[in-house]
């Protein structure tokens, strides 16, 4: 094995995978009979595999991660500059780089305060969760400790997230979980329960009101935080209704339930704001986030509190056990923090926050129109550049589209040389929607490519 083994040898790099590298979210068997696919390069929106395949990446790394693109001297470059002058120290000291990107991120978030650095968007929620049962034990004799999560919600893949995930099939197998962590309701109104929610007149209302039921089934002085992503992604891309978050501030409010907004997937800029919840008229108390920080040119993620919050774990310098006892070895790496301030530059300066609610409009136009000629779409949902279509086999019933086929129409997509995503292993009976997410930097060329392929690959599986 050497270092141009890439260039020289590509068959021994697929057959050295084949061999030693279990791959992430899927089945191996087919990988008998047919080659892992091996990505190795990328230049703003394209990626090429090891055949020399060039593809549009629709959904920026496959999980909506590289948002400024691929291939960005500038990031590169900052981080080489950093780690060799100082690579890593652990986070109980600071760093230049943390201390810099901290102030740049904490005035795009207004009335938040303060940045613990990890490198995981499951560690970052792991830290809110921590913080939060540290507060009931602190201030409410360890009562205040239950967390609730909401159906569809994703949080991560380390126990204590999937604890608060709301994907069933993510979580099968992988039980018991930790206690405390306890469900309320989704808010994707295309799939309502007209038991839960009757024929309320505001959906938003109502499903913001079934969370108030659950705190008050529980025991408002039992529940001491509320953890929602903004706009969910991996459960179906869920736009929330209108009214929804602005009543479950109110909520959190009255029960004194902090609210931990997940945007590891929306953090900076995928909707068109810097953070998903700034499209709505809230202020959390902790925010984490971890891909767009830095576009997948480092690990970082960050759990961002209040100073409120904050105090709380300084307010008794004389109880030794007071304070936030919790470290990430790696979450004291400077090639995180380097390569975030570089993407916040390059957001900045490229006006990538207006592009993305411009192609976004222009995707979402597309794909409703896509939705007049395909009967399969049922809905079409999303904001800026995070979109979805819900696939179904019959209009009236929503019926949910058969997940082979809509795994077929990603693989079309795929062939067309386009890379679209899907929901994947996480409702029972729900993964049939098409997810998108290119980088912020798309072209309405880009846009129109895609769903030029989607139209295809529809019309395609559609007739066969
Ligand atoms: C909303 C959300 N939160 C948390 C995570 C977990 O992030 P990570 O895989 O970096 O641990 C994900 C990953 O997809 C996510 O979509």
């Amino acid at each position: 094995m050497n270092a141009t083994m890439h260039v020289n040898n590509p068959e021994a790099v697929v057959e050295a995978d084949r061999a030693h590298v279990w791959h992430h979210l899927v089945q191996h068997k087919p990988f008998e009979t047919v080659d892992p696919r091996i990505i190795v390069e990328g230049k703003g929106i394209h990626v090429w595999d090891i055949t020399g395949k060039k593809h549009l990446d629709a959904v920026s790394g496959g999980v909506w991660t590289v948002n400024v693109g691929y291939g960005r001297e500038r990031i590169a470059d900052a981080v080489r500059d950093q780690l060799v002058k100082m690579n890593y120290f652990a986070g109980s000291a600071g760093s230049i780089p943390g201390a810099q990107f901290a102030d740049r991120l904490i005035q795009k978030m207004p009335g938040m305060s303060r940045v613990y650095y990890a490198n995981s968007g499951s560690e970052a929620n792991e830290k809110a969760f921590k913080m939060i049962r540290q507060i009931a034990h602190k201030r409410y004799g360890g009562k205040k400790n239950k967390i609730l999560y909401r159906e569809r919600d994703y949080h991560g893949s380390t126990i204590a997230t999937m604890s608060a995930g709301g994907q069933e099939e993510r979580n099968a197998q992988y039980g018991p979980y930790t206690p405390a962590f306890i469900s309320v309701p989704h808010c994707l109104e295309y799939r309502k329960r007209e038991q839960e929610f009757g024929d309320a007149e505001s959906y938003g209302i109502a499903a913001a009101n079934a969370i108030e039921e659950v705190i008050l089934r529980e025991g408002p002085d039992t529940v001491g935080g509320l953890c929602l992503e903004p706009i969910t992604a991996g459960g179906g891309v869920i736009t929330p209704p209108q009214g929804y978050w602005e009543r479950v501030q109110e909520i959190c409010k009255k029960y004194d339930i902090l609210l931990h907004i997940d945007e590891v997937v929306c953090g900076l800029g995928r909707t068109g704001t810097w953070f998903g919840y700034q499209n709505f008229d809230i202020q959390p108390d902790i925010v984490t986030m971890a891909k767009g920080v830095a576009s997948g040119y480092a690990a970082i993620s960050c759990c961002v509190t209040t100073e409120a919050v904050f105090d709380m774990f300084k307010d008794d310098a004389s109880d030794p056990l007071g304070y936030f006892r919790d470290i990430s070895t790696f979450g004291g790496c400077t090639a995180g923090p380097a390569a975030a301030l570089e993407n916040m530059n390059i957001i900045e300066e490229e006006s990538l926050l207006e592009n993305t609610l411009a192609m976004g409009e222009r995707m979402m136009n597309n794909l409703h129109a896509l939705s007049e000629k395909h009967e399969i779409i049922g809905q079409v949902r999303g904001k800026g550049l995070f979109l979805g279509a819900e696939l179904v086999s019959d209009q009236d019933a929503r019926t949910p589209l058969d997940e082979k086929l809509v795994g077929a129409i990603v693989a079309d997509c795929m062939g067309q040389g386009v890379i679209i995503g899907a929901t994947n292993r996480s409702i029972p009976g729900y993964n049939n929607t098409l997810c998108f997410s290119p980088a912020l930097i798309a072209t309405p060329d880009h846009i129109d490519e895609i769903t030029d392929a989607v139209d295809q690959a529809i019309t395609r599986i559609t007739s066969a």
